[in-house]
């Protein structure tokens, strides 16, 4: 009984550095259950939409690139890889509310900073979700 438990243990233990050794060393956290349940608003206007574009040139592009593929200017060199949004099911596999956790929050350990109220960038809930409906219309693939 013990040693099933130790080798259920060890096989998930290996699991999980196998994955994070494919990624590079850096498993993406997820966010907490209180913001994965966050949802963006229903509709996003044109208007909307232009803003969210506005703030992901002004403060993302440089790393995610203007195609969400992750080959900005500032990209190379980095630690962990900018998160490319462009590739294939990647934004469908991404909820709202963790999309937004990591925006406002950052990713520790990374490149990532957080953008959220108090921080150099200072963005409202409102800016967050709407560079997020900008990301999701342009990059979802
Ligand atoms: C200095 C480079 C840099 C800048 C600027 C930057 N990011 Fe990131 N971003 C990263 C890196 C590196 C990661 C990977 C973090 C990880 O995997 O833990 C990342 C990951 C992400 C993720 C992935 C979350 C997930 O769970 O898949 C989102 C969303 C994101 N960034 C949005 C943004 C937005 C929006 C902006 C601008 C407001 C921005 N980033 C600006 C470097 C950057």
């Amino acid at each position: 009984m013990k040693s099933k438990i130790i080798g259920s243990i060890v096989a998930v233990m290996f699991m999980f550095v196998a994955s994070a050794a494919m990624a590079g060393g850096h498993v993406t956290p997820t966010a907490p259950a209180d913001y994965l349940s966050k949802k963006a608003p229903k509709k996003a206007s044109k208007k909307a939409l232009e803003k969210g574009a506005k703030t992901y040139k002004k403060k993302c592009k440089k790393c995610h690139g203007s195609k969400g593929d992750g080959k900005g200017t500032s990209a190379e060199g980095l630690k962990v890889a900018p998160t490319a949004f462009s590739a294939a099911g990647y934004m469908k596999g991404r909820s709202d509310g963790q999309l937004y956790w990591i925006i406002e929050k950052g990713s520790e350990g990374t490149d990532m900073e957080a953008f959220g109220l108090g921080t150099d960038a200072n963005l409202s809930e409102k800016k967050i979700w709407r560079v997020i409906q900008y990301m999701q219309k342009e990059f979802t693939k």
